[in-house]
């Protein structure tokens, strides 16, 4: 949800912050913009559309080199997207790019009208860059302290001042922002991607702290403007992760890493044959003692959560609830002392997802993030965190990222259930190997896409399609509709597949498509009536289900088998197939998969 970038160094600071761009597009793509710093002022290039729009505009400004800059992507939230709402935005001294929201804009802009400020955008990002010029009276730093005290709202910002050329300010709240630190230059950014090419090592900034970066130097404020230390880390990243490296898309290249991200994220916590989450804090004696576990999350994120509901209360008989986070947070939750609140994320940056934890923390609960990237604000807010190890996840539809939050959680179910003597060590270890087994079993799916683009090609003109399955199907169901919605721009619905008589089968006829889920042992003869209801009524049906599933003649037009595995994991085979299915739609239907539109991978606004 917006990208900024900012360079402060020796020469080329226009390529650094293109590059950076480049790398945080996923993140928003209505608009670009640059501002380059110089001895005698600043100068501002910015355009609607995408990157290469920016660089068509700049190619013909021929801007003299400058070693110091500041760059944007924008995902609109306050005004249109347009030239004129492209950041950056200016004042007489300043220029700035923003990430976030001004909830008191409106009455910021009032007073600076009557101060004598014109405006010329819809945005609430120009209001706090005339307001930044206001309260500037020669100290970049207490400009900062006294602007960000008048502003309400969240906010990721990099500032250049006039006259202080070749220095860049950063500062956030709520909205994630860090320093690259490298040598002789260092560097903003919202997301590790941006600075891989040129650094690894980097300060994730804290919730209100300002930044003054200079070549040799980086200076750290906390929110009163005391000089504060915070710790370097080291990004774990390779710098090709965050390259195609020979696909067309990242969605395909994600795709296709989910085996090695699955055994990344699940090889190391074996020991003996068992789970182990021990180092992350969480111990038998407090998993036994729980009462009751409320899974929060947003999208992808969340229908991760569902499926770790169902393993949690199939295997460790523990009472488990789901909530999207947005309805969380002001949904007053009941929680009890003996609850744990597990918070899922691939960015740890969403803005609902962070609330909702905060919530959780603020009425008594303990909190367990399961998190994608190292030090962001949820993994530095939970009680305990269990990354994920997806590593870079660039497409703006999850794909990796889902897999390794699923395994997380089946592993926090074989815990609990071990914990809690709802299982054996026997039966836990039957499980694990197990689960051991899904991401070699992902290989025959992945080389399996010829099928699955012969499917989508039958299916490629449809407008609205159904996605049905039972228990741990439907949560598929779920995922799989998100995902075909969300890149092909096909409308889709997914029904617990006993629900859809009640109401929505009046829609079924003849030739609707319908994908019916159907890997669940114990529920399969009743799904399998449920395609027949559809059947008969004319619809189109895939049916997705186990390799030994025994499927009556006709009672599907196209069977996709998967291979076999205890039915409590297919959720990590069903998966690949869905995906690979609503990326075939979307290139068929010439979509822009990587970025579809209206949306950006972190969602930092509520
Ligand atoms: C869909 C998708 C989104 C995210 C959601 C939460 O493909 O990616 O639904 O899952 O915005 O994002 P994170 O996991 O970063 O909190």
């Amino acid at each position: 949800m917006c990208g900024i970038v900012g360079y402060s160094g020796k020469t080329g600071s226009l390529n650094v912050l293109l590059e950076g761009l480049h790398k945080l597009e996923y993140r928003g793509y209505d608009s670009a913009g640059v501002a380059l710093s110089y001895p005698d002022g600043i100068r501002v290039a910015k355009a609607q559309g995408r990157l290469s729009a920016l660089e068509e505009k700049l190619a013909g400004m021929h801007l003299p080199d400058s070693g110091c800059g500041i760059g944007h992507t924008r995902w609109a939230t306050h005004g249109a997207p347009s030239d004129v709402n492209s950041h950056p935005h200016s004042a007489a001294r300043v220029s700035l790019v923003h990430n976030g929201i001004i909830e008191n804009y409106a009455e910021l802009r009032e007073y600076l009208v009557r101060k004598g400020y014109e405006f010329c955008s819809e945005t609430d990002s120009e209001v706090l860059v005339k307001l930044m010029d206001h309260n500037y009276q020669g100290d970049p730093l207490d400009a900062m302290r006294r602007t960000l005290a008048q502003v309400r709202g969240s906010y990721g910002l990099a500032i250049l001042f006039r006259d202080r050329p070749g220095v860049i300010y950063g500062a956030r709240k709520d909205s994630p922002l860090i320093v690259g630190c490298g040598e002789g230059e260092n560097f903003l950014a919202s997301d590790i991607p941006a600075l891989l090419r040129h650094t690894r090592t980097y300060i994730a900034l804290e919730e209100g702290d300002m930044v003054e970066l200079k070549p040799d130097g980086i200076r750290l404020f906390d929110r009163l403007g005391q000089p504060v230390e915070r710790p370097r880390m080291e990004a774990q990243w390779e710098m090709e992760a965050a390259e195609k490296g020979g696909y067309p898309h990242f969605m395909l290249k994600e795709i296709h890493e989910q085996q090695a991200a699955l055994q990344a994220t699940i090889g190391p916590r074996i020991k003996n044959g068992l789970p182990d989450l021990s180092e992350c804090g969480l111990t038998d004696e407090y998993l036994k003692g729980l009462t009751g576990i409320h899974i929060v999350g947003c999208g992808t994120a969340m229908h991760a959560g569902m499926v770790g509901r169902t393993a949690i209360e199939k295997m460790a008989r523990l009472p488990a609830f789901t909530q999207i986070a947005s309805e969380f947070r002001y949904s007053d939750p009941i929680l009890h002392p003996g609850d744990l609140v597990v918070i899922i994320s691939q960015s740890g940056e969403t803005l609902d997802t962070l609330a909702a934890l905060k919530l959780a923390r603020e009425k008594g609960a303990k909190t367990l993030a399961v998190v994608n990237v190292v030090g962001s604000s949820i993994a530095r807010a939970a009680d305990w965190t269990l990354y994920t190890h997806a590593g870079p996840e660039i497409a703006v539809a999850s794909t990796k990222a889902y897999s390794v939050q699923l395994a997380v959680m089946y592993l926090l179910a074989l815990r609990l259930a071990l914990a809690r003597g709802a299982l054996d060590e026997h039966e836990v270890g039957y499980l694990t190997e197990q689960l051991q087994k899904a991401p070699a079993l992902q290989q025959p799916l992945l080389k399996n896409c010829d099928q699955i683009q012969y499917l989508a090609s039958q299916f490629m003109n449809s407008t609205d399609l159904f996605f049905m399955g039972r228990g741990f199907d439907y949560s598929l169901s779920l995922e799989g509709s998100l995902k075909l919605k969300e890149i092909s721009y096909v409308h889709s619905e997914a029904y617990a597949a006993g629900e859809l008589k009640h109401g929505t089968i009046s829609l079924v006829t003849e030739g609707t498509p319908v994908i019916a889920l159907a890997t669940q042992d114990d529920v399969f003869e009743k799904t399998l009536s449920n395609v027949k209801e559809v059947k008969t009524r004319g619809a189109r049906v895939i049916l997705l289900c186990k390799e030994e599933a025994v499927v009556p003649e006709g009672a599907a037009d196209y069977v996709v088998r998967l291979p076999r595995l205890e039915s409590v994991f297919m959720p990590l085979l069903m998966i690949v197939p869905l995906q690979l299915f609503a990326y075939y739609m979307s290139v068929l239907r010439g979509c822009d998969v990587d970025k579809p539109r209206n949306l950006a991978k972190s969602v930092t606004v509520e």
